[in-house]
């Protein structure tokens, strides 16, 4: 573990106040604040309050069992009723729920909350009829399309966690995942738009299948219309058996802490956790903040999460978050730039998008695309922006502010995890002031600390490691399977604390700057990555001995991955070093992990640096593939070996 980057410390002061106009009618207030800082617990219980129950719960917190929560002990509600039914009573099953746009320009689909209802049902009925039962897990493997969102709500009605799984993972992906939640039930499409064409998921799908051999149906949404195979008796198309399903379906009550989803991501070792959520205390947390953060008016306002529904972003603040409030939302299928590098701003003048959510490196490849693409759109109607995923640095920030916010919409930097389930350190607009760079303070209710090695909370103008001290209604529930791994990944470094994995800093003011991961998980373009996993898939390519992996600086997306390999000795040396070779690697990885594991750079090297004990140096190996000059190399068994990759690195241009 390395000590959090405290040489990446920012002098920036600048400082935006909340801007007037916006804090007149704003959701939350100075007042919020205060309520939660007075009673935390009672200011959660406030919030739940809000969510239509069936059964009142009898306890706000059990934390007796830690690092195991239960929240809203003895409560019953069914989250899909939450999110679509009780909207449709409440008399505004006329109000759209969903705007989409698929990738290809021109194709459009409009989704009331009364259309949804419909939907849901429909779907929950099918998923009976394939005998999926309260508890039973079932992976979707989904492009951005309505029928995504439908699934994981019928999922929900019928208590059947699901275990969504982005659509840009690799048979091999599907294959851990589906066989560590133990899913007999797919969901996915014949393929979804990518940049222009048609992608295939279901062939994907089909390839991992021959490994997943408790996988006994597979629901198949047609979206692109191209060809695919057909397992008789185990696929089924989603219009010969959704379409013909009864429009109404009645849901049963879940208990608060009933399991609404898994979502695997990546941590240290090569094999990925599957996050457990629960039902009552994440909606809570989930509604609350979107409401909170965005101040979200459902009446007027159109929200926009540009994130894929296979992260956790998508889950909480497309999905579940939104719908619990009502809210009516943006949903895009595909790339910024298909057709064209404007379409985005084609998409927020059209629906007249008023609040925005994005990551980093999504704003950092507009900058490099030019202010022109935006400026040339009208955006007057966008008054609230959002970045998640990733440090934001204060120059994306101030662009993001100018060129997008037109100077008057407050940026909210939001830092939380898939293991938080909702946001947890964040500015709110109306409330808070914003300065560039500074995801700020934590949000009302949520218990934070900078600590230092030893565990103890360090002081104004210092950095150490971010905790999460007290629990909070979102939280993981822990990881599938494995409670060991839960205790051991969070819970064992600082005794009582929740780590987080992330460095921190408290400027002057005690305002918060996260300062990026401090484990070996690397974040490329705001999605996580573990070198384990990453060296794992190099290593079992045929030709390859050793490999390290670290992630270096990137201008765009923020970290970049960057592979040393070390041949088998029987691979000739004109082969091993040649382009050929690097580019069979890259393709390698992308098979075994997804294209976004891919290296952005590969350097074949005759030698890893290691110690003497025989570790391998990844500091070094940072600061080879960072081009900067090698520190101290005394520890090391063989100092030439790390000089001689350090000329070869500062030699070499880095491929794309
Ligand atoms: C890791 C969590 C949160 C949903 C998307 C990513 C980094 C996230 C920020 C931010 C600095 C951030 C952290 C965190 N991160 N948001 N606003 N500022 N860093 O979820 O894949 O679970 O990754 O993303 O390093 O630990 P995830």
């Amino acid at each position: 573990m390395s000590e959090p980057g405290l040489s990446n410390l920012l002098t920036e002061t600048r400082r935006f106040e909340p801007p007037a106009a916006l804090a007149e009618d704003a959701i939350a207030t100075d007042a919020t604040y205060d309520a939660a800082a007075k009673d935390r617990l009672g200011f959660w219980a406030e919030r739940a309050g809000e969510l239509q129950w069936s059964r009142p719960w009898d306890e706000v917190l059990d934390w007796s069992k830690a690092p195991f929560a239960e929240w809203f002990v003895g409560g019953e509600l069914n989250v899909s009723v939450n999110c679509v039914d009780r909207h449709v009573e409440a008399g505004n099953g006329g109000r759209v729920a969903f705007h989409w746009e698929g990738e290809p320009d021109g194709d459009r689909r409009t989704l009331t909350y009364a259309d949804l209802l419909v939907e849901v049902s429909k779907a929950a009925n099918a998923l009976t009829e394939l005998g999926v039962q309260a508890g039973d897990r079932v992976c979707v493997y989904m492009p951005m399309i309505p029928e995504t969102v439908i699934t994981m709500l019928a999922c929900a009605r019928i208590g059947a966690p699901h275990s969504v799984v982005f659509g840009g993972f690799s048979a091999q992906a599907l294959v851990d995942r589906i066989q560590d939640a133990d899913a007999h039930v797919v969901v996915t499409a014949d393929g979804g738009y990518r940049r222009g064409s048609p992608s295939g998921l279901k062939p994907v799908l089909d390839e991992a299948l021959q490994r997943c051999p408790d996988v006994r149906s597979v629901l198949v949404v047609k979206r692109t219309g191209q060809d695919v195979d057909w397992t008789e008796g185990r696929d089924v198309w989603w219009h010969d058996l959704v379409e013909k399903q009864p429009e109404t379906h009645t849901p049963q009550a879940f208990s608060s802490e009933h399991p609404l989803f898994l979502l695997y991501t990546s941590g240290t070792t090569g094999k990925p956790k599957g996050i457990l959520h629960t039902s009552g205390g994440y909606l809570t947390q989930v509604s609350t903040t979107h409401r909170y953060v965005f101040d979200l008016h459902p009446e007027s306002d159109v929200y926009w999460c540009a994130a894929d529904v296979g992260w956790v972003t998508g889950h909480s603040y497309i999905c579940y978050g939104p719908l619990a409030n009502g809210a009516t939302s943006v949903l895009y299928e595909g790339t910024p730039d298909t057709p064209t590098q404007d379409r985005w701003w084609q998409i927020v003048e059209r629906y007249g998008v008023s609040i925005l959510y994005t990551a980093p490196t999504t704003i950092r490849t507009f900058m490099k695309w030019g202010e022109e693409l935006p400026g040339a759109h009208d955006l007057s109607s966008l008054r609230v922006l959002g970045s998640v995923g990733e440090p934001i640095n204060p120059e994306a920030w101030m662009w993001y502010r100018r060129v997008i916010g037109g100077e008057r919409c407050p940026i909210v930097d939001t830092w939380w995890q898939t293991e938080t389930g909702g946001i947890m350190i964040t500015p709110l607009p109306g409330v808070t002031a914003t300065k560039p760079g500074s995801a700020m303070t934590p949000f009302p209710g949520i218990s934070v600390a900078v600590v230092d090695n030893d565990g103890t909370a360090v002081g104004n103008g210092e950095g150490g490691y971010l905790t999460l001290t007290e629990p909070w209604p979102a939280m993981l529930r822990g990881i599938w399977g494995d409670e060991e791994r839960f205790r051991e990944t969070y819970w064992s470094k600082f005794a009582g604390q929740y780590f987080a994995g992330d460095g921190a800093k408290k400027d002057a003011d005690g305002d918060l700057w996260l300062l990026g991961r401090v484990d070996d998980v690397m974040n490329v373009s705001g999605h996580r990555i573990s070198t384990t996993e990453v060296e794992s898939a190099l290593v079992s390519h045929p030709s390859v001995a050793e490999a390290a992996v670290v992630g270096a600086a990137d201008e765009t997306t923020g970290q970049g991955i960057v592979a040393f390999v070390t041949p088998k000795g029987s691979v000739a040396d004109e082969v091993s070093s040649g382009e050929a070779f690097v580019q069979e690697l890259r393709d390698h990885v992308a098979k075994e992990i997804g294209k976004i594991a891919k290296p952005r750079q590969i350097l074949i090297v005759p030698e890893l640096p290691k110690t003497r004990s025989g570790k391998i140096m990844r500091r070094l190996l940072r600061d080879v593939a960072e081009k900067r000059d090698l520190g101290d190399v005394t520890t090391l068994a063989d100092p030439t070996v790390v000089n001689a990759i350090g000329d070869q690195m500062k030699a070499s241009t880095a491929e794309d």
